[in-house]
């Protein structure tokens, strides 16, 4: 017998108030980049409103790797001279990261970013257009798991109890416990928060990605790279089971061995320098 319906823990979550910063600068930055007119100014102007953002940026765009030591004074410059790529990765990896940090989850962190590398790499190795969104789109598959534990943190603990006594999965303890899983609850947070449809397939079905209909392969991409950061040891929790991989997902990806071995050695080392980011 579930302990607070669905409907509750969703009225629960959507008082959103705490989450922090994620919202409103990820939202603005993933639409105003998703068009195909969008400026530096516009980014930098969004960016600029968020002090600590912004004094990243600029440090960033002044280090002498970009050539132009202490000499860049704006947000849109600094935007121009590191890309909007680079801008767009480095401003949600901090709202992230600094989401997460403050709700103490550091492994979901490391393992989120894991993820958002590993498929960064499956996108640009099967030829998706925008692998660039397939990294944010890992980065933010498992945000329902912090929103439950911001907003519920007693279900969460009954989750783990369940999950450590049985021997049962994340989402397997979830569907017992609140009969939702935090896939759900990201799928509700991205509707919150208007992102687009390409960041929340990828959330709601990274466990079961047959069901995406928009993006099936980004989601089965986010799906891969969730299952293969897991076997390589970066999971959310030590004490997690790797969860199984989907062949249909697999198949829609359609990389050889060769391709797969290649992402592998490719992910083991971005994993090793996961601490250094940020
Ligand atoms: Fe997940
Ligand atoms: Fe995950």
């Amino acid at each position: 017998m579930p302990v607070a319906s669905p409907a509750d823990i969703r009225r629960r979550i959507e008082k959103v108030g705490d989450l922090p910063t994620l919202p409103l600068v990820v939202s603005k930055i993933v639409s105003i980049s998703n068009r195909a007119n969008s400026s530096a100014e516009e980014i930098g102007q969004v960016i600029e409103k968020d002090q600590v953002l912004a004094a990243k940026v600029l440090k960033l765009a002044n280090s002498p790797y970009y050539g132009f030591p202490g000499r860049i004074g704006s947000v849109s410059h600094a935007v121009v001279i590191l890309g909007l790529n680079v801008v767009k990765r480095m401003t949600i990896c901090a709202s992230v990261f600094d989401m997460m940090k403050s709700s103490g989850m550091d492994q979901l962190w490391r393992h989120s970013l894991a993820v958002a590398m590993a498929a960064h790499t499956l996108a640009t190795r099967a030829g998706l257009l925008h692998p660039e969104e397939v990294f944010v789109a890992g980065l933010l598959h498992d945000l329902g798991e912090v929103a439950l534990y911001v907003k519920a943190p007693e279900l969460v603990m009954q989750v783990e109890r369940a999950m450590l006594e049985r021997d049962l999965s994340r989402v397997e303890a979830e569907q017992e416990v609140l009969s939702l899983s935090h896939a759900e609850v990201a799928g509700w947070l991205a509707e919150h928060w208007s992102l687009p449809t390409s960041l929340k397939e990828p959330m709601m079905y990274h466990h079961e990605p047959a069901l995406a209909r928009d993006v099936p392969r980004q989601t089965a991409i986010v799906h891969v790279a969730d299952v293969l950061t897991k076997a390589m040891g970066c999971g959310a929790s030590d004490t997690q089971p790797v969860t199984p991989l989907s062949p249909q997902a697999w198949k829609l990806i359609n990389l050889d061995d060769n391709a797969l071995a290649a992402c592998i050695e490719i992910a083991a080392r971005d994993f090793d320098t996961i601490d250094d980011f940020l």
